[in-house]
């Protein structure tokens, strides 16, 4: 049988100040919540799965991916796999993880990092490509001067703690998509950009991120609008499939990241 990668993540939850549970401190139940969300999603046991079209049912995947908090810190002492500081700036934007690196961050070879804090607004998150010329990411696409992890709004962290559209959790899945490789699958151009995955079809441009357009079709298929690298709201996805679930174990395979607890 195939092995199931648990990867080790710490989240540091990076705040302005605010007391435990305020604003951008977010409570640990809301930490709880985004695990195990993700470890319903690259698992294929999320709740939505009845949601996923008939022609796409064939190719769902679980993943056979999980995620910890960590249980040990890099010293080796326990930890709750959870940071709080205080932050170095109000709120950051892409490209800025030297900056949250700098006020947080555990070997990458050894942790997901995942950074919550307060992004510019319209921002919901982003993420590192990890560096692989197996899986078509050339070291040009992925910064390797940049820290590696995923980072995240605070407001878009979680199930359910923000009234907010896109506060379900997926964003989290979306990004940790980017960080095991995947791409968006419209492969962010027309219909001739790929995303290496050709059980995910071709589409001319990211779906709308307004509501579910179960209607798309473009490029000589229907669209795949609930696929978690969409752009759609988080309610409208859940499916990764095979050809997105080999990519993700390719890179945790020749990658120097730790799958392992
Ligand atoms: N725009 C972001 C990105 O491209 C995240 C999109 C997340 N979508 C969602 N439904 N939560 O990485
Ligand atoms: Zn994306
Ligand atoms: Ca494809």
């Amino acid at each position: 049988a195939e092995a199931i990668y648990t990867i080790p993540v710490v989240i540091h939850v990076l705040h302005q100040g605010e007391a435990y549970g305020e604003g951008s401190n977010i409570p640990l139940e809301q930490v709880l919540s985004q695990i195990e969300l993700l470890n319903q999603d690259f698992r294929r046991l999320n709740s939505d799965t009845t949601d996923t079209r008939e022609i796409f049912k064939p190719v769902a995947a679980d993943a056979l991916i999980e995620f910890a908090l960590a249980k040990r810190d890099p010293e080796g002492m326990p930890t709750s796999g959870i940071v709080r500081a205080r932050a170095g700036k109000d709120s950051y934007a892409i490209g800025e993880e030297d900056l949250l690196q700098k006020v947080s961050y555990w070997p990458p070879d050894k942790y997901l990092n995942i950074w919550v804090t307060n992004l510019k607004s319209g921002l919901l998150g982003f993420a590192q490509f990890p560096v692989s010329d197996l899986i078509g990411l050339k070291p040009n696409i992925a910064n390797k001067f940049l820290p590696d992890g995923v980072t995240i709004d605070y407001e878009y962290f979680g199930q359910g703690f923000n009234a907010k559209e896109f506060s379900t959790g997926r964003t989290a899945t979306h990004e940790i998509g980017h960080y095991l490789g995947l791409r968006h699958i419209w492969g962010d151009g027309g219909c001739g950009s790929d995303d290496y995955c050709s059980d995910t079809p071709a589409a001319d441009r990211a779906s709308s991120s307004g509501s579910c357009e179960l209607s798309k079709a473009s490029c000589g298929s229907t669209d795949m609008i609930e696929n978690y690298m969409d752009y759609s709201p988080d309610k409208c996805m859940n499916i990764f499939t095979k050809d997105q679930k080999e990519r993700m174990r390719t890179v945790l395979e020749f990658s120097p990241r730790r799958r392992s607890l």
